[in-house]
């Protein structure tokens, strides 16, 4: 059996997505997460680029000793030193170089000739390895280089000290039959190419992110670069959880491959990027979208009923998705929820257990049927800010075809309750405004999204807002069965967020 490192860049590559801007808190609980998950390295910022990326980075490196924690670095100096000190607490560090070595790069981006380029990478390879010694260089646009100058690029690195060589499909321009192909010409080509591992990182402009990675595993790459639901620039990265379930599901093609990921940590760990992130997943996302095991079709759910394997290829509690069945009801007990919540993947301390169980009484008292779904979101709400500044106590709205909408909120602030009225473009916005007048922070909304977390019309509304307050951008949510009551709950949350 081969192993193939799993390199997780949704720290970095992802947070570069537009709109997913990610606090030091959120970006460690991702972190652990990710290591429970089993990732075998985690790239977890560019260090060079802010203070908070670098701090970031730093307290992973102080928390999370069962993964190579990696820092990404330009081919420069100062780059690398601040890699190298964001990392000096972790266990095992990894300094990720990169420079470009295509045409179009070379000659637009960094105005250089190639052998500028390949002294360089070797200059910054060599600097890395003075503080590390498990250094991953990267030809940025690799699959748009000139072959014979990536091979030269390849065995300078290599022997310069890079231990991974990874092959970046930066622009996602690549096609897998071409890609795969790519990774087998430079296994011929380089000779010292066996004292590096071959690392692919690909793209997902044309859709094929997964698809390439697969394919350059079949031609030798040993290591490959995704993120959670993949995210990342632009289209985003390989998906972590398809190219794991491919691996898996598809063994009759890829057997000979295994990864040291925990499948059954898959669901929750997406679900954990989504909510941090702000991005929603896409129902029909492979393997994590809540349709993925859903069965709308008579015919297919006939054919499931006689025969799971008819219409499904995966189980879904293989990677830890429980359905959305009926769980509990109003007079389910506190070990029945706790035990729920356990095969959910949730372990919470007895005051968080206490808080969701009041929280599921009060919403088993208004819905009628509580689904997993629903405890979920119950759980991943209350540990948004673990002590808030701000809690709602109550409101009131007036809103109709021929009034000026009007809220009267009260939220309790250290024991005190503050009030404010306000009127309003709609019922939500009259709410904000009273917010904004009791709390004197004032946002700026860039995004608002409802969506049902459930059927039926006494679903959970979730309410997902992206939030510009000062310099900030803050992304929160918010559930009710109430959708104003989720708008002003999300809402608060962002202003927590911010208050921290
Ligand atoms: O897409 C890319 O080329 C990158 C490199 C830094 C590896 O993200
Ligand atoms: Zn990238």
């Amino acid at each position: 059996m081969a192993n193939i490192l799993i390199f997780d860049t949704t720290l970095r590559d992802g947070e570069q997505a537009p709109g997913a801007s990610l606090n030091q808190k959120e970006k460690l609980e991702i972190a652990q997460s990710l290591a429970d998950l089993g990732v075998d390295i985690i790239e977890a910022g560019f260090p060079i680029t802010s203070a908070g990326d670098f701090a970031s980075v730093q307290s992973i490196a102080k928390s999370v000793k069962t993964a190579v924690i990696c820092g990404l670095a330009r081919s420069i100096k100062k780059d690398i030193e601040a890699a190298a000190t964001a990392l000096k607490p972790a266990k095992r560090p990894r300094i990720h170089v990169f420079l470009a070595t295509s045409k179009i790069h070379m000659q637009y981006k960094l105005k250089k000739a190639e052998d500028e380029i390949l002294r360089l990478a070797v200059e910054g390879v060599r600097y890395a390895r003075k503080y590390c010694a498990d250094i991953e260089f990267s030809p940025e646009d690799a699959s748009r280089s000139e072959k014979s100058f990536l091979y030269r690029v390849i065995e300078a690195v290599i022997d310069a000290g890079a231990t991974t060589v990874n092959i970046p499909d930066t622009v996602g321009y690549a096609e897998p039959e071409e890609f795969g192909a790519l990774i087998a010409a430079i296994r011929d080509n380089v000779i010292k190419i066996n004292k590096a591992v071959i690392s692919v990182h690909c793209h997902n402009d044309l859709g094929l992110g997964v698809a390439n990675s697969l394919a350059a595993i079949k031609n030798g790459a040993r290591q490959v670069e995704c993120t959670i639901n993949g995210v990342g620039e632009r289209a985003g990265n390989a998906a972590l959880e398809e190219i794991v379930m491919t691996l898996d599901t598809r063994a009759d093609l890829f057997g000979e491959f295994s990864t040291n990921i925990k499948k059954k940590q898959i669901y929750k760990t997406s679900r954990l990027v989504s909510r941090l992130t702000g991005f929603v997943i896409a129902p029909n996302k492979a393997i994590v979208g809540t349709n993925a095991f859903r069965h709308e079709s008579g015919i297919h759910q006939d054919g499931v009923l006689k025969e799971r394997s008819t219409y499904e290829i995966i189980k879904p509690q293989d990677v830890g998705f429980y359905g959305r069945g009926l769980v509990l009801g109003k007079h389910s007990g506190r070990h029945a929820f706790s035990e729920r919540l356990k095969s959910l993947g949730f372990s919470l301390n007895k005051m968080q257990l206490d808080k969701a169980f009041v929280n599921f009484k009060g919403l088993a008292d208004k819905k009628k049927e509580v689904f997993d779904d629903d405890l979920i979101t119950i759980v991943e709400d209350q540990v948004q800010v673990a002590k808030p500044l701000w809690q709602l106590d109550s409101f009131e709205v007036t809103s109709g075809t021929r009034i000026a909408p009007k809220a009267l909120v009260r939220l309790k602030q250290k024991g005190k309750i503050l009030e404010g009225r306000s009127s309003g473009d709609g019922p939500v916005d009259a709410c904000f405004k009273a917010i904004e007048k009791i709390t004197g922070v004032k946002g700026e909304l860039l995004d608002y999204r409802l969506e049902a977390v459930t059927k039926g019309k006494d679903a959970i509304g979730e309410v997902y807002l992206r939030v510009r307050i000062k310099n900030r951008m803050i992304q929160s949510r918010g559930s009710s069965t109430d959708v104003i009551e989720a708008s002003v709950l999300a809402y608060l949350n962002a202003l927590n967020k911010y208050a921290l």
